[in-house]
């Protein structure tokens, strides 16, 4: 079974060959981050734009490199929600004409069941139930995994997503874009104890909130009696965000008797982050699974692994049949 992949939801135009749901025959990433980075974030229209440049050639591309003809594919996997409408778009109506061409199927596939699913790449045999957390640039979601292959959602971000927060955070500090990766380098020179940030509450235990924590970095960087260190602002962010992401992770996996631990989406490539989540996991007895960093940000692996999961989980989010 060769499934092609296709990921342009926001500034990555990503194509993949997965054979057997296992054997990663082509993984390719054309990243838009160095269009993007003078605006200090992602333009839209000028990620539609980029796609469509660059989605023919690197399907192409990803055919040479995996070795195969177009006409060996039994099937398109294609990103069709959620992200930039008009980046989806220009994805789900390649793959639509491709697959027709070779009259093949087309399956959509929802972004967040793509990052799920990149854990059983190099994974297969996960003990459920299971929490999942999805902490990306657009989504912190908490989610419970059941041994029947349904995922039920148990929380979610009430403002911005942890992504958000990296990002948010490393532009107020002077690190550029995207933040993630740069707040985790600045700090791992700092004291994540120097400064103490909030760690939010919400109403509902599963739920996060991080918009206050960015006010909170932009008053000390407005009001501090000393200039701090950026390594140690950067530590000190960087831990008030993941602890709040463990310790809400490892609290739904007690209390949903959960027996794994999934830690997916962008986020998941910070160091700390995978550090604590795998010392909880051995503290409570629990595995804990996180892909390689290069399955966690955006990629099309994961997108043709969940269509290749559907065959054996069945279809885990109800709400991914909508297509374009
Ligand atoms: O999953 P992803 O590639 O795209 C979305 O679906 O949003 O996630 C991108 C997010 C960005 O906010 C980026 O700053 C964050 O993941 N990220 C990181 C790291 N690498 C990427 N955040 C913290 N530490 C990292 N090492
Ligand atoms: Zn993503």
């Amino acid at each position: 079974m060769r499934i092609l992949g296709i990921e342009t939801s926001c500034d990555e135009t990503a194509v993949a060959v997965l054979e057997d749901g296992h054997i990663v025959r082509a993984d390719l990433i054309a990243s838009q981050v160095d269009l993007h980075q003078k605006y200090g974030g992602v333009v839209p229209e000028i990620a539609s734009r980029r796609h469509i440049e660059t989605i023919g050639p690197l399907v192409l591309s990803a055919l040479a490199v995996a070795d195969c003809a177009a006409e060996s594919l039994d099937a398109v996997a294609v990103t069709t929600q959620p992200g930039l409408i008009g980046a989806l778009l220009v994805g789900a109506c390649f793959a639509r004409s491709f697959a027709y061409a070779l009259q093949i199927p087309v399956i959509p596939i929802h972004h967040i069941e793509g990052h799920i699913a990149a854990v059983f790449l190099e994974h297969p045999a996960i003990v459920f139930p299971a929490i999942a957390l999805v902490a990306s640039g657009g989504h912190t979601d908490l989610y419970r995994l059941d041994p029947t292959g349904e995922y039920h959602i148990l929380g979610r971000t009430t403002d911005d997503a942890a992504g958000e927060a990296f990002d948010k955070g490393a532009r107020l500090l002077g690190l550029g874009y995207p933040g993630g990766p740069a707040i985790d380098r600045a700090a791992a020179a700092g004291d994540p104890k120097r400064i103490r940030f909030p760690r939010p509450r919400t109403a509902k235990e599963d739920d996060f909130s991080f918009s206050g924590l960015k006010s909170a970095l932009a008053r000390r960087l407005a009001l501090a009696e000393e200039k701090d260190a950026l390594a140690d602002l950067a530590a000190s962010y960087q831990a008030a965000i993941v602890d709040v992401l463990v310790e809400k992770t490892v609290r739904a996996a007690v209390r949903e008797r959960a027996r794994a631990i999934l830690l997916v989406g962008g986020v998941a490539a910070n160091r700390l982050l995978r550090r604590r989540i795998g010392e909880e996991g051995a503290r409570l007895g629990l595995a804990t699974y996180i892909p390689a960093p290069r399955y966690c940000t955006d990629n099309a692996v994961m997108i043709a692994m969940a269509a290749s999961l559907r065959q054996t989980r069945g279809t885990p989010l109800p709400d991914t049949r909508v297509s374009i």
